[in-house]
């Protein structure tokens, strides 16, 4: 992949002749956008139509689709059944040990029938929520969309999420089920994950109020000894599993609240981001059909991401099951049991779509070429890319090697925030550039300013803005509208825009990239980390007095987490003993994806006058920087002593 590679890879005419996608899209969307948004939700069924597309006069607290309403999981599952494509499997699952499902979309509503019924005979009404704690069965999806049958606002957590933040995220929303699963497989062992809801929710005092049910789904069979709650904890088979498959969807109105995802901010605990029904599922259901060019009947689709993460919200449940997809969900790690295990899935199901994180690309760089050419990829004709910015080598790599020249990628830019993709080519319409989004999508509208607002010149850098409200718009932060507003509308309060956290800039060719977070928040493997959440916990060990933490360039992982931390006195443990301490506290207090990948005892922190840690310059010693403007520094030599440690 030398420098005579190509600088734009133009849609071949071939695909550009069969794409969804076309170019007078964009006008339309600019020429009326009500229309064109209009036009998007008439993708889904509504019960009873719309009458209003967008009410923007209380902003930044956005309406979508007034008056319509509709119920999210009959546009996921039973209309396909109505329309006569009930024997079309919905689901190609693969679990990690090599155990597999099909689940058609007849079978799928079944399922979720039954556990709809379920969870209304346990008294749940609409509105309540339900937390799902579970790693990537069948059953998550079958509970998330059980959730949405009956307007139940479904809160999914990570599964690789500790005790102790599943704790906090079923208090801040009040959830009172929790869904979950004996154990789960990793690396071809069963390891506990009902262990970790039991401790969460603790007992006698400090049990977690809101609590009533504990739903458990039969994954591992491994542990003897599983701890049983009475009263409070039932098997997911002895309930749901002797369910009615019948059930008859109810409307909800278009803004009734279909999820909340929790996400790491620049301060304080995480935030309940909430999403609408109507303005979600549009969104969901668009952006499937035209970024991933989907045909039904035709594509098998495969997105990587968990179930926990918006992405697998978007793209695992709402996006292609509201397109009647075919999709594959696999349930473990990509090198379980061994490196072959992506490309084998691609061959066995035929896979044509295939969405990923840049980090897993440049993994399967390292592992080398010749385990993807060991298999038969030509089913391929399109790939995705998400969740943090994608360097052009990873992407030249992936073109080549995963799509053999012949696919065009989509480099998606999104948020949990956003619902779904905001910046993206128009497969067969858009050129490519390796490590450019490109440009917004039809409807959506973006710009990259500097601190006034001002557009800055192309080739400059600034932030990114989104200036126009789109449907699957986070509506809310949950119970919390003030820190909603002060997050994301206060930055250009006076222009009434989205402040996304990213900086930015459009190329000469004004093609648009996004360069990564301008607050403190870091993207470790896709994945998003606070700075001030792996602060909190370094600092909730007891020899820990001080801690800043940062991201590092990393090679694979696009940052690694790097902490400086200053002993309290008399710290009674020390060295590599005390490192593994912290890292395992990190892993306790959030989650093993959050541990350091370098931890620096210091002897003190570069601060400003004002008592502000220099984070910046932390990150130029980090990544092995000259050091950048130390003048508002109180000791500058600081330095030599964090450097001595380091060497
Ligand atoms: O910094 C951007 C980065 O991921 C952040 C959003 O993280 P999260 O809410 O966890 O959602 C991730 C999956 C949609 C953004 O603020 N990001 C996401 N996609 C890209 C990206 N950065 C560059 N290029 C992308 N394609």
């Amino acid at each position: 992949m030398s420098s005579s590679a190509p600088k734009v890879y133009p849609p071949s005419a071939e695909f550009a002749a069969n794409a969804n996608a076309t170019a007078d899209m964009y006008d339309r969307a600019e020429a009326d956008p009500m229309e064109f948004w209009a036009e998007q939700a008439r993708r889904l069924d509504w019960e009873t139509p719309f009458d209003q597309v967008l009410d923007w006069s209380d902003a930044p607290f956005a309406k979508w689709y007034l008056g319509g309403k509709l119920n999210v999981a009959y546009n996921c599952v039973d209309r396909h059944v109505v329309a006569g494509k009930g024997d079309r499997v919905a689901i190609h699952w693969v679990g990690e040990p090599g155990d597999s499902r099909d689940i058609t979309y007849s079978q799928l509503k079944d399922e979720v029938s039954r556990a709809a019924n379920y969870l209304a005979s346990i008294g749940l009404q609409t509105g309540d929520r339900v937390a799902i704690y579970m790693p990537m069965v069948p059953e998550a999806i079958v509970s998330m969309l059980a959730c949405a049958r009956l307007g139940l606002t479904h809160s999914v957590v990570f599964a690789g999420f500790s005790a102790a933040a599943l704790r906090s995220r079923v208090d801040d929303a009040e959830a009172k089920v929790v869904i979950t699963t004996d154990g789960q497989f990793r690396r071809g062992q069963p390891a506990p994950l009902k262990t970790a809801v039991d401790e969460a929710l603790g007992t006698g005092d400090d049990a977690a109020a809101s609590v009533q049910k504990v739903i458990v789904v039969r994954r591992t069979n491994h542990d003897p000894d599983l701890n049983w709650v009475q009263g409070r904890d039932v098997w997911w088979d002895d309930t749901v599993g002797e369910a009615s498959p019948d059930h008859e969807p109810e409307a909800f109105d278009a803004e009734h609240p279909l999820f909340l995802l929790y996400t790491s901010g620049t301060t304080g605990k995480p935030k309940g981001i909430v999403h609408s029904s109507g303005g979600y599922l549009t969104q969901a259901a668009y952006t499937f059909h035209t970024v991933f060019d989907h045909k039904e009947g035709r594509d098998v689709f495969w997105c990587g991401a968990d179930v926990g993460w918006v992405t697998g919200h978007t793209y695992l449940v709402y996006g292609p099951l509201s397109n009647g997809a075919t999709e594959v969900i696999y349930e473990g790690t990509p090198n379980s049991p061994d490196e072959h295990r992506h490309f084998q899935i691609i061959e066995r199901y035929g896979v044509t779509i295939y969405y990923i994180a840049p980090t897993l690309i440049r993994t399967f760089m390292k592992w080398g070429r010749a385990i993807p050419d060991a298999h038969d990829l030509s089913s391929l004709r399109l790939l995705g890319s998400v969740g943090e910015p994608i360097n052009p080598e990873a992407w030249r790599w992936y073109h080549e090697v995963i799509g053999h020249g012949r696919c065009p990628i989509v480099d998606t830019w999104w948020q949990t925030e956003t619902g779904g993709i905001m910046i993206s080519p128009l497969p067969g319409v858009t050129e490519c550039k390796p490590g450019s989004a490109m440009r917004p999508l039809p409807g959506i509208s973006a710009k990259v300013v500097d601190d006034n607002g001002a557009d800055v010149a192309d080739g400059e850098q600034g932030y990114l803005v989104l200036d126009r409200p789109w449907p699957g718009m986070l509506r809310t932060i949950w119970g919390d509208a003030e820190r909603f507003k002060d997050t994301y509308w206060s930055r250009f309060a006076e222009q009434g825009w989205y402040f996304a956290g990213d900086g930015a800039r459009y190329d000469d060719d004004h093609a648009l990239w996004v360069l990564g977070r301008v607050d403190d928040v870091m993207n470790v493997s896709g994945h998003r980390i606070s700075t001030s959440e792996v602060e909190s916990a370094l600092v909730s060990h007891s020899a820990i007095a001080e801690a800043a933490v940062i991201g590092a360039a990393d090679e694979t992982t696009g940052q690694g987490i790097v902490a400086f931390v200053i002993l309290t006195e008399g710290a009674e443990s020390s060295g590599d003993e005390l490192i593994a301490e912290l890292r395992n506290q990190v892993a306790t207090d959030i989650s093993p994806i959050a541990k350091p990948r370098e931890i620096n005892v210091v002897p003190e922190l570069p601060k400003t006058r004002s008592g502000k840690i220099m984070r910046r310059l932390l990150k130029d010693v980090a990544e092995g920087r000259e050091l950048g403007d130390t003048s508002t520094l109180v000791d500058p030599g600081v330095f030599e002593a964090i450097r001595a440690q380091r060497a």
